[in-house]
């Protein structure tokens, strides 16, 4: 089964790449900056990631991506997330980034986006990987750095797809970014927002009344407000639900108590993603392993996954046809109806 779920072709809907810098990338570029982590090894760094709820893990991930200064140090972080997408069938990403967390310490947004930009395109030229860009707001941060951040973004429009939102989300609701939102749109960007992970299902509602999301990061807590449910189902509306990062963040105290196929019994339009594999324990590949080991996941389930994941992407129709084939092609080939 984990060949099985290796090989399957994936995309993956919820990843922050700065959540993919792994503790041995971590101490290369604190070495290369003349930067001090204040841990002496992999090991230590490893043991730290112990975390109590999602601000726990804000506060280390945050301080890790110091290290990240120079354009180059964004390729690699953007390079090194894109090989391992090659080693387990990731073959479409549309990552996120969080450009306030480098422009607050002084790093210019060009440099980040150059960075990631040149390493995606690398990414499709060399690897195969088809890939849209996603900015994301820190939701911590006020209405009028969000705007800033935006302005900021207009002269590289054409390297990303949409904008969303992301970091404390309890205290932070939606409706604290509906204007910066409805510029987004108005410029012709795709939205998207976290809701509904440590936030309650109104936030869910929001997200979508307010911010006009066409996909919903998380929205695991949907579950708690069965109007709510009822609307994803009929509407199709995704949710970018990230297995690994739930238990470790305490959101599910098991993965035996995670609502993912559940919801996908019911018709809504989940899929799964790694969140901050570097943080969180796995990539893509170890976030379907987990749901296989802990609720016994099938194929014919891994298949639908991974489908509707290829169904809500944000490409063109013809692309979007292109990676269905190959899906279609390989559950046709492993005899998964
Ligand atoms: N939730 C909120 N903010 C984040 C996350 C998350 O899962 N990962 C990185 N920033
Ligand atoms: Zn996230």
């Amino acid at each position: 089964m984990h060949d099985f779920l290796n090989r399957l072709p994936k995309a993956e809907l919820h990843l922050h790449l700065e959540g993919s810098l792994e503790p041995e990338l971590m101490f290369e570029l604190a070495q290369r900056n003349g930067i001090q982590l204040p841990y002496v090894s992999v090991e230590e760094v490893r043991a730290a990631y112990q975390f109590g709820n999602l601000q726990d893990f804000l506060d280390i991930y945050y301080q890790g991506a110091e290290v990240l200064q120079t354009e180059q140090d964004f390729y690699d972080l953007t390079w090194a997330y894109l090989q391992r997408c090659s080693e387990q069938n990731v073959i479409h990403t549309e990552p996120f980034f969080d450009p306030q967390t480098h422009t607050d310490r002084g790093i210019a947004f060009e440099t980040v986006i150059n960075g990631i930009d040149r390493a995606l395109r690398d990414g499709r030229q060399q690897l195969g990987i088809s890939s849209r860009l996603i900015l994301c707001f820190l939701r911590h941060l006020d209405e009028s750095a969000a705007f800033e951040t935006l302005q900021q973004a207009m002269p590289h429009r054409d390297k990303f797809i949409a904008v969303g939102l992301d970091s404390s989300e309890r205290g932070n609701p939606p409706e604290k970014f509906a204007r910066v939102f409805a510029a987004a749109r108005d410029a012709g960007l795709l939205t998207v927002a976290h809701a509904g992970e440590e936030g309650p299902a109104a936030y869910i509602r929001d997200a979508l009344d307010l911010l006009q999301v066409s996909r919903v990061d998380h929205g695991v807590r949907a579950v708690e407000d069965e109007a709510l449910m009822q609307r994803l189902i009929d509407s199709g509306m995704a949710l970018t639900v990230c297995p690994l990062s739930n238990t470790k963040l305490q959101v599910f105290s098991d993965m035996r108590q995670h609502n993912i196929l559940q919801m996908l019994a019911r018709g809504v339009k989940v899929t799964v993603n790694s969140d901050d594999p570097a943080y969180f324990g796995g990539y893509m590949t170890e976030n379907f392993v987990a749901l296989y080991e802990a609720l016994g996941l099938s194929k014919t389930q891994a298949v639908q996954l991974s489908r509707n994941a290829f169904e809500v992407a944000f490409v063109s129709e013809p692309e979007k046809q292109a990676l269905l084939a190959r899906l279609d092609r390989f559950a046709a080939d492993e005899g998964v109806g």
